[in-house]
């Protein structure tokens, strides 16, 4: 989604802050970009569509001296108003004073634009921010402080806000209210604001979270931040940013070196919380767990990640025996839910910045329950407002198609349904036996990675040559083969569907002919039998079918090869198989891989 950035001038070169900010948030929104820099009674604005390169190359002929205390930026994918430079970031008043960039949405800009107009104001742009720089410019006070202060009210939405004024060239002003927002501070006593935390690496190590409803006047050197009109003060929280930069090495794309780092990231989940010698668990949020008597669990996530939680879902119920409930953010808010105390919510998310996530969280909170976060993100809202949880420790995701961080996900779940699988009493042979091969899912990815996947892109080049996809799989390979599908429509933009594989035969065998392939999740487990007689169904339909499988007794037009491993543990296997189909086939169509269409890292808007 959209980033903001401001940033106060002391030692660094403004401008380049500033791009290495855009450029570090670009794989969030990339419709277009912009920036203003502000000096004593004179800004200068500068946007450009597109990638940030080409605002860059704007940027070349604009001189832009010391002499320019603060600058603010912005990344934009667009909500209101279509990809144009008028709908760009920066906004401004009608006297090109006030300037703001906004993350988010106003849900009442439509009226508040109609009054606006009804007292003589025109628009330039179609977005909900330029109609916040006109509500400004209509309540001016002696302030700018002042000024946004009695705005706020009229808004309704939630958007995260940096605002600054030639009429107040000491001031600026930033707002949190549901979206995002840090301030960042170094030794320097230089101060930045940003929608990402990350994106302080190198400038910042300490930083202060806001809270929604937070506003932040910053005079001089100086700020003060206030809640429901009244100053508070907040903890300066040491950061360590720097490690947790992302580079892309040797290869072509983000998304094939995280879809590679994969081996690496399990050991991290792995490591310092399973003891692979004595076959035992750790881990403080597992304490937090002793504490509750829980009966049901709720899983809400987003996507990919509710992918994961359909796996986990798997998980507790056969290993742990409990109840599981799974839910899709974006739904599960319209829901006339009941909470129970034995009740344990969990919402899944990469980047714990998730809205949809985020809003039912707020709702779960709100009834009473208990929730647990599964976060990659250290410093992201879910991360810091659940109750409990567990990192997982994927590092920096840039690929839009989330690879790494799903795999991340699953490690970090099954931990936890094992853990709890022991505490009820899980036969120990079994448990020991999982753990054993856990240890093993490392290596088996590797073998994947290394021997599997010539064989993998070879089958991939020549499926581009086909339109529409169908991914097949049952119970634990189901939510693969809806994984699958999303990273193969996501990355390469050709129709793919995703299916219980005995779901076939109620409407979607309709289609299966020569022209339309199948990608059948076949491994060696309780299933085996079942979609054997699946292939057989759209084989005596001409359907050309992929088998990911271990198994010598089911064979495909094409063969991709996985090793065996424990019936529970397949998912971490055969996800990595889809994932190199779908680089590869978006590889061979020439996609941006990295950046899709109409895409975003992380939705942060509803
Ligand atoms: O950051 P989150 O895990 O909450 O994000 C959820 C989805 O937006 C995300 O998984 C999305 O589906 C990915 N682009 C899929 O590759």
């Amino acid at each position: 989604m959209c980033g903001i950035f401001w940033y106060k001038w002391k030692t660094h070169n403004i401008k380049d802050v500033l791009l290495t900010w855009l450029k570090r948030l670009e794989y969030r929104g990339y419709d277009s970009a912009g920036m203003a820099f502000l000096k004593k009674w004179e800004v200068k604005v500068v946007k450009a569509l597109g990638k940030v390169a080409n605002l860059e190359e704007k940027l070349r002929n604009i001189t832009i001296d010391n002499s320019f205390e603060a600058g603010m930026a912005h990344t934009r994918w667009a909500t209101h108003g279509g990809v144009t430079l008028e709908n760009t970031h920066p906004h401004w008043d009608s006297g090109q004073s006030i300037f703001l960039v906004h993350n988010w949405i106003i849900e009442n800009f439509k009226e508040l634009k109609q009054e606006l107009t009804k007292k003589g104001y025109s628009f330039y742009s179609q977005t909900d921010t330029e109609v916040i720089a006109k509500l400004l410019e209509d309540n001016k006070k002696d302030t700018l402080l002042k000024t946004v202060e009695s705005v706020l009210p009229l808004l309704e939405g939630a958007y995260a806000l940096l605002i600054f004024s030639k009429d107040f060239p000491d001031e600026m002003v930033a707002v949190r209210f549901g979206s995002p927002l840090v301030i960042g501070f170094n030794d320097q006593k230089e101060i930045f604001f940003s929608s990402d935390t990350q994106a302080l690496a190198g400038f910042a190590d300490k930083v202060i979270f806001l809270d929604d409803g937070d506003v932040v006047g910053v005079k001089g050197n100086d700020f003060v931040i206030k809640s429901n009109g009244k100053l508070i003060s907040k903890a300066i929280e040491k950061i360590d940013v720097e490690s947790l930069k992302a580079e892309k090495w040797d290869f072509p794309h983000y998304m094939l070196k995280e879809i590679f780092e994969q081996p690496e990231v399990l050991k991290n989940v792995f490591r310092g919380r399973v003891d692979f010698k004595s076959k035992t668990l750790h881990a403080d949020a597992f304490r937090e767990l002793d504490k509750l008597d829980i009966q049901r669990i709720v899983f809400i996530a987003s996507w990919t990640s509710y992918h994961a939680w359909i796996v986990a879902a798997r998980w507790f119920e056969d290993l742990v025996g409990l109840d599981t409930g799974v839910e899709i953010g974006s739904e599960f808010v319209y829901k006339n839910f009941k909470v129970k105390p034995t009740d344990l919510y969990v919402f899944i998310s990469q980047s714990g910045e998730t809205a949809d996530s985020i809003e039912a969280l707020k709702l779960v909170q709100a009834k009473g329950g208990k929730t647990f976060g599964i976060v990659n993100v250290v410093w992201s809202t879910i991360a810091r407002v659940t109750d409990m949880g567990m990192f997982t420790r994927a590092g920096t995701e840039v690929g839009v198609a989330s690879t790494k961080a799903f795999v991340a996900q699953l490690g970090t779940l099954l931990l936890v349904a094992l853990y709890l699988a022991y505490k009820n009493g899980i036969a120990k042979p079994e448990f020991d036996k999982i753990i054993e091969d856990l240890a093993a899912i490392p290596t088996k990815i590797e073998e994947i990675l290394y021997r599997e996947n010539a064989n993998i892109k070879d089958i991939a080049y020549q499926l581009v040559d086909y339109y529409n996809f169908f991914f097949l799989g049952r119970h634990y390979q189901l939510p693969i083969a809806m994984e699958g599908s999303l990273k193969f429509k996501e990355i390469t933009y050709l129709h793919s569907e995703a299916y219980p594989a005995w779901e076939l035969k109620h409407g979607p065998l309709a289609l299966i002919d020569e022209k339309n392939p199948s990608i059948l999740i076949a491994p060696n487990d309780l299933m085996l039998e079942h979609n054997i007689s699946t292939l057989e169904e759209v084989r005596a339909r001409k359907g050309k079918v992929v088998v990911i499988t271990d198994s010598q007794a089911i064979k495909g037009d094409w063969n991709i090869k996985i090793p065996s491993t424990n019936r529970f543990l397949y998912p971490f296997l055969t996800v990595v198989v889809s994932q190199l189909l779908a680089y590869h086939a978006a590889q061979k169509l020439w996609r941006e891989i990295d950046k899709p269409r109409n895409l975003a890292k992380s939705v942060t808007v509803k």
